[in-house]
């Protein structure tokens, strides 16, 4: 079975974790700051614009209390991961769920201003940026970048145009720091230390409570290997994209945002009948999954009628770097045959 989703691990990752266990400090220590440090510098940000946290999800709930959500609305896509809403109602916000953009899988931006949300989550789904004007939105803008590291706006990398970004480093994401990991950029130095600040929970003569959501020294050592051979992941992606879209498979969506390119996250296409693309493929050892279900959306269908139809009708087909030439022609032989015959039948 050709699984939907692999992380890329080899021996830089075995060497960075086994450099840790034999340094005998595994909590947040030197590999964490180093992984601040070197994100930062990937991402053209100076020294201390980032913070490493436990999880993408920690990073979304670290950003919204430094922006002191507690009563606020905070804008959010329906279409995009539990996560958010999650995040939102543990900060203490109110979350106002926005449908989709036209033929888009992100959010509704012009809906999500109008609104009167004072905080819009801005999540670039399937790696896909969406591209604003800095001066278009006048409330605080946390860009989740969980599936878009290496996506880019304006020849710049997603996250620095939001008042805050936020990356995920899961186990199935871009890049992953030892299976869970998150961090949060900003170049609003007030901002980056309230963050710090919540993290750092013990030995604190405030008696504020804070929840303990640190990144390990494990994580991160795995993080920076991962990091150094980022480039070369996008690249990967980049070219099985073009293998797909080459071979005509019927690639969603078709256009992207002028000024931005995508990291290839996801390669999906559209389906009538998910589920009987999911079973086809998975007769030939293929696993592609829905990617956000109707019942996982943020909000009921019937008040997000794009959300609702994007999650009706797109499979994601496998896309991580470690996919072999001849299993990608696999997937395109078995994907292109299923659309000919949907094609050939009679509706
Ligand atoms: C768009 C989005 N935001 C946030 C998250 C949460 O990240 P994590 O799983 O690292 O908590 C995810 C992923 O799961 C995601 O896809």
């Amino acid at each position: 079975m050709i699984p939907h989703n692999k992380p890329t691990l080899g021996r830089a990752e075995q060497e960075a974790a086994s450099r840790v266990l034999a340094s005998g400090w595994l909590a947040q220590g030197v590999e964490v700051e180093a992984f601040e440090r070197e994100i930062c510098t990937y991402l053209g940000l100076r020294d201390g614009c980032a913070v490493a946290l436990s999880s993408g999800t920690a990073a979304l709930i670290t950003a919204l209390w430094a922006l002191q959500a507690r009563g606020k609305r905070v804008a959010i896509p329906a279409y995009s991961c539990a996560a958010l809403r999650n995040a939102v109602v543990m900060a203490g916000g109110e979350p106002a769920t926005i449908d989709a953009a036209h033929q888009s899988p992100n959010i509704d931006l012009e809906q999500a201003i109008k609104s009167g949300a004072q905080i819009i989550i801005i999540a670039h789904m399937f790696g896909i940026p969406t591209r604003w004007h800095s001066g278009a939105i006048s409330v605080p803008v946390i860009e989740d970048c969980a599936q878009a590291f290496g996506a880019r706006i304006d020849d710049r990398p997603v996250g620095l145009r939001g008042t805050l970004g936020v990356f995920s480093f899961y186990a199935s994401k871009m890049l992953t720091s030892g299976g869970q990991g998150g961090m949060v950029v900003s170049t609003d130095s007030a901002l980056v230390e309230a963050v710090r600040d919540y993290r750092q929970f013990d030995s604190r003569r405030d008696r504020k409570a804070r929840f303990n959501l640190q990144m390990t020294d494990l994580q991160a050592a795995v993080g920076r290997a991962q990091l150094s051979q980022v480039d070369g992941f996008l690249r990967k992606r980049k070219e099985t994209y073009s293998r797909y879209a080459a071979a005509g498979l019927p690639l969603w969506p078709t256009a992207r945002p002028a000024g931005t390119e995508s990291c290839n996250y996801r390669a999906v296409v559209r389906a009538a009948d998910p589920a009987d693309v999911i079973s086809r493929l998975k007769a030939d050892a293929i696993h592609a999954i829905v990617p956000i279900a109707d019942w996982e959306l943020l909000e009921v269908p019937e008040k997000v009628p794009r959300a609702a139809a994007v999650a009706r009708t797109t499979v994601s087909l496998p896309i991580y770097p470690s996919l072999t030439r001849e299993e990608i022609g696999a997937i395109i032989a078995t994907a292109s045959r299923l659309i000919q015959s949907a094609q050939e039948e009679p509706r």
